[in-house]
């Protein structure tokens, strides 16, 4: 039966240790962290539904209630503010969860990595395609334009095949990512013939990067079954997409717009600047507060 090209589920595995922010994820999950007033978990969540998904799977861990708490109904807070006739704040906290999203929650019972949190939504998500996203990373979509996501759905709808979000990166810093090459296919597309975890610059076959955002065929979930552990003793999604390729075509997509690693103190910085200069109620009292440090 062929599977169906629109993506209407997400996962966002949410079970990492987030040992790169200790202490502030010591008993909080790291994608609570908030980018001037919003965290991350929710713009990636309000990513995939300006994309079409309404179903979102969160894979979660130890210390991850946060999580569910946040798109859960707030009833006291919901009644306070009703109360005291707070309408704007009331729709601010109704937004996070629209009426028509769905929410599931499974338990990642040990951080055996990205490719084993993968696959413990397999029997949520079924025999259809689904994306995955790392809230970690932060994703703009250019100005005016599409957030990256809805740009990929639209470039899975056209292919049926699974495509990955790839952008280049410096030659010193391809270790911290999977590189990607292939020939070209098309406008922002590359066929995948080969995919590397982690690789030293002088065996990185390209300076293509991948960035978190997956659109998969459902056709993975096998792959990462039958996947011994690799770097690390960890479950590498990247092992099971390489297999998948050797079975069907899969696809990198040059996104519009800009990625912040969230993940990083560096890159969760400069989000929270960039973003609070684009704010539209703060953005031009920071920007003038900005200019006045003596940098
Ligand atoms: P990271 O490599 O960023 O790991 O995982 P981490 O544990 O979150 O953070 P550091 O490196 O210790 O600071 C990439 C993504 O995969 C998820 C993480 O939650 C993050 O979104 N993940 C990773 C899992 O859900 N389970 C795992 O076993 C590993």
């Amino acid at each position: 039966m062929p599977i169906p090209r629109s993506v209407r589920t997400a996962v966002f595995p949410v079970a990492g240790l987030g040992t790169r922010f200790l202490p502030a994820t010591k008993a909080s999950p790291k994608e609570m962290l908030p980018v001037v007033d919003k965290p991350l978990i929710q713009y990636a969540v309000e990513e995939a539904y300006a994309a079409g998904v309404r179903h979102m799977v969160f894979v979660t861990g130890r210390s991850k209630r946060a999580i569910e708490d946040h798109f859960d109904t707030a009833y006291e807070l919901e009644s306070e503010l009703l109360a005291a006739g707070k309408q704007a704040l009331l729709d601010v906290v109704r937004a996070v969860a629209p009426d028509d999203m769905d929410c599931s929650y499974v338990r990642q019972p040990r951080s055996l990595g990205l490719g084993h949190a993968v696959l413990c939504a397999a029997h949520i998500v079924g025999e259809q395609p689904f994306a995955v996203l790392l809230a970690d990373d932060l994703m703009v979509g250019p100005p005016g334009g599409q957030p990256v996501l809805a740009q990929m759905v639209e470039a899975f709808e056209s292919l049926g095949r699974s495509v990955l979000a790839v952008q280049e990166v410096p030659l010193d810093q391809v270790r911290r990512y999977g590189i990607v090459a292939g020939p070209a296919a098309g406008d922002q597309l590359i066929k995948i013939e080969r995919i590397v975890e982690k690789p030293a610059p002088e065996a990185a076959p390209s300076r293509m990067g991948v960035a978190g955002r997956y659109i998969l065929t459902p056709r993975i979930f096998d792959e990462i079954r039958n996947q011994p552990a690799g770097a690390g003793g960890e479950i590498q999604l990247t092992d099971a997409i390489a297999r998948l390729m050797t079975k069907e075509r899969v696809y990198a997509y040059q996104y519009s717009g800009k990625r912040y690693d969230c993940g990083s103190k560096e890159g969760f910085l400069e989000a929270t600047v960039e973003l609070a200069l684009q704010h539209p109620q703060m953005g031009a009292a920071f920007r003038t507060y900005l200019k006045s440090l003596a940098l």
